[in-house]
């Protein structure tokens, strides 16, 4: 937040994307700075969800442009997204359940053992301390690496993502509503964390329906309705009862 500098960061330019005659996103400009936190809200439906997952990978692009740290690219799948430096925290959670902290603070970028016994099998010792470290840092405490994700509650599940998106040092984080069913202790922690990355240098999205927790930590607040982006506006030019006349 007090980090707002005006180097670019991602600019996404007319973006558009069909799901098959519906037209869920129609022409969307969106640039977003270093450093900078935007509040992305709208109704049910409303097309936020589709536009980050068009800019973290899960859906490809029908039509328009996204240019990163000024370079025009292609963000062909998730993987593309994460070797940029762009971490996602999902509205509906994609933790594996079965597997443990440490595997799920690893999924996909496991560390391997190269040595002349262990040619490429999976270094887990480096991943049972280090996934500890990266949840200590995020403030969290718990017991084991080996804990099963499905055995955390909703707080510290979400906890274990940030942690995932903390180590592998992101440019910028998406938050897809990360605070639906945590507690008032634990919905705090997630607004000073994502203001903590701003000051840091990290840009975020944030997808709220709390209209105050988004006045809060925003930047800059970005409003959607029926796959159009309708506002876009620095936060000290709005108030939560203007907004909520706006989208409530
Ligand atoms: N995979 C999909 N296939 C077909 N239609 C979809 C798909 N995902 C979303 N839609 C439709 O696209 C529109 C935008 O949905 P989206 O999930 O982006 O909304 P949202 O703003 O995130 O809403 P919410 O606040 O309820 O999460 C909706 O009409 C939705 O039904
Ligand atoms: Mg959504």
């Amino acid at each position: 937040m007090t980090n707002n500098s005006n180097i670019e960061l991602l600019k996404c330019s007319q973006l558009n994307k069909w799901y098959g005659n519906l037209h869920a996103l129609k022409d969307v400009d969106l640039t977003i700075n270093k450093g900078e936190v935007i509040g992305l809200i709208g109704d049910n439906g409303a097309g936020k969800s589709t536009l980050i997952k068009i800019i973290c990978g899960v859906h490809n692009l029908d039509k328009g442009e996204i240019f990163f740290e000024g370079n025009k690219i292609k963000i062909k799948n998730p993987k593309t997204a994460m070797n940029l430096g762009i971490e996602t925290i999902h509205q509906y959670n994609t933790m594996f359940q079965e597997m443990s902290i440490a595997r799920n603070v690893f999924i996909g970028r496991e560390p391997k053992k190269f040595g002349l016994k262990s040619l490429g099998i999976l270094d887990e010792e480096k991943m049972n301390t280090e996934s500890m470290q990266a949840i200590k840092e995020v403030g969290l405490d718990l017991r084991s690496p080996h804990i099963p994700v499905k055995e955390l509650s909703g707080g510290e599940r979400q906890g274990v993502s940030i942690a995932r998106s903390m180590y592998f040092k992101s440019k910028m984080l998406i938050l897809d509503e990360p605070t639906n069913h945590l507690s008032v202790k634990e919905t705090l922690k997630v607004l000073e964390y994502v203001k903590s990355l701003s000051s840091m240098g990290i840009s975020s999205i944030f997808i709220s329906h709390n209209l105050y927790h988004i006045h809060e930590i925003a930047d800059r607040i970005v409003g959607m309705a029926r796959g159009e982006k309708v506002c876009d506006m620095n936060k000290s030019e709005t108030t939560v009862n203007e907004l909520i006349k706006l989208i409530g």
